[in-house]
């Protein structure tokens, strides 16, 4: 095996009721004023805030409720609350909702420990040297935010959507009670999924990649339970034990440990970011609507690893090696149509002129000065032909 270090230092609480555990949550991690953070209604609507508040009530804690965080969440709003509570005292941020509320508590969390402007932490304009703690409510599962060492928001001044990754963005507990995604729109629960999937995709495909077993066999068995469990929770939404299948795999999806002792790749997660700064596509469609494509742009690099995916996971059973890579990656883009993502450019935000295309390739190589994915390094002119390939 290769060299890693792991660290995972999130409690997580798991289970039917959880959410009522809030409060002392908060106490244990040492809050005692606190900023709630939530989305744009769905936990007023489906009770959860309520049940979170009355928790903190019940825990004797000082908080404020702010709402109004959206899907790819805004640079300007985190901005706009750290601007606003600077000062304050607030010694806790607790997100309630999905990956945008989380990655939205993590930037303000930056901002109101180490100044303005949160945008600096995204440009590497200046180092993260600590964050007001985050703990998690988690309402959908997805983008693993409620682990991962990672904070993504959208600049929309400028069309750039980037992610800053910092030990320090690890949450310090997260709540997992499965039964808050019930109420889920089976949309966002099929993005969710993609997401899942698609961060261990994005350490399965990784140079030298091989010599790590356990970790093969994690992602492997990670990928099969979560696509199996996808279909069911869209079948049967209260289904406890695919919410829950869903949800855990959501987490170690992007812990690190489908990755250990590997670099990761995430050049999907670069094309899609693209694809959500310019158009605002939900971020599981971004990924499912160019991943097949990339698939098909570098796969020569290892067949053998395409291949091998395409039999642990999608049961391929061809011995050719040229078929079964195809099989596999027409497998996973047949699994994801299914769920009713798209998986070409037109089928995510419709047919586009090259020019369109050249402009996505620019802003995703950052005008050329960068190049994307460790499986293979992608310049602009690569990140076009995918994106041409992808414009079907
Ligand atoms: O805003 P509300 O009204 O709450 O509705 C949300 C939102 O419209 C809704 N929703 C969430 N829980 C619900 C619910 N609706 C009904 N019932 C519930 N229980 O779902 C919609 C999507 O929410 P969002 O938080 O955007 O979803 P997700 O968790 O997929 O987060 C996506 C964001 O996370 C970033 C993505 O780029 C995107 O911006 N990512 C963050 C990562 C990280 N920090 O580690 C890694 C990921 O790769 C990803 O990039
Ligand atoms: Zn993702």
């Amino acid at each position: 095996m290769n060299q890693f270090t792991y660290y995972a230092p999130t409690e997580v609480i798991f289970g039917q009721g959880t959410v009522s555990k809030a409060g002392e949550a908060v106490v244990d991690a040492g809050g005692s004023n606190v900023l709630v953070i939530y989305g744009g209604g769905s936990v007023i609507k489906n009770g959860t805030l309520a049940q979170v508040t009355a928790s903190l009530d019940a825990a004797g804690i000082s908080y404020t409720t702010e709402g109004g965080v959206q899907p790819n969440p805004r640079l300007k709003l985190a901005q706009a609350l750290v601007d606003k509570y600077e000062g304050k005292g607030i010694d806790f941020l607790l997100a309630v909702g999905g990956g945008s509320v989380i990655d939205t508590a993590k930037a303000v969390g930056m901002g109101l420990y180490g100044g303005s402007p949160v945008w600096d932490y995204y440009e590497r304009k200046r180092p993260v040297t600590g964050e007001i703690p985050v703990g998690v409510v988690l309402t959908i599962a997805a983008a693993g935010s409620e682990t991962s060492d990672s904070a993504v928001l959208t600049n929309s001044e400028i069309c750039v959507k980037r992610g800053c990754s910092t030990p320090f963005n690890r949450p310090r507990f997260a709540i997992m009670d499965p039964e808050l995604t019930y109420s889920l729109p089976s949309y966002q629960t099929a993005c969710g999924v993609t997401d899942i999937m698609m961060h261990t995709m994005e350490r399965y495909f990784a140079k030298d990649a091989g010599q790590n077993r356990m970790t093969d066999e994690i992602a492997e068995g990670l990928l099969r339970t979560v696509m199996e469990y996808g279909l069911i929770a869209l079948e049967e939404p209260t289904n406890y034990q695919a919410r829950s299948e869903i949800m855990w795999c959501g987490s170690l999806s992007h812990n690190d440990i489908t990755g250990l002792g590997r670099p990761k790749d995430f050049a999907v997660h670069q094309l899609g970011h693209q694809l959500s700064a310019v158009y605002d596509l939900a971020h599981g469609a971004s990924l499912s609507a160019m991943w097949g494509h990339w698939a098909r742009y570098v796969c020569r690099e290892d067949m053998a690893r395409f291949a091998n995916l395409g039999r642990k996971v999608l049961g391929i059973r061809c011995d050719d090696e040229e078929r079964a890579v195809l099989a596999t990656i027409q497998g996973f883009m047949d699994y994801w149509a299914t769920l009713g993502m798209p998986i070409s450019l037109s089928g995510a935000v419709g047919l586009q002129y090259d020019m369109v295309l050249k402009d996505l390739a620019k802003g995703c190589s950052y005008n050329g000065t960068r190049k994307i994915g460790s499986f293979v390094q992608l310049d602009q002119d690569d990140i076009l032909e995918i994106y041409r390939l992808a414009n079907v």
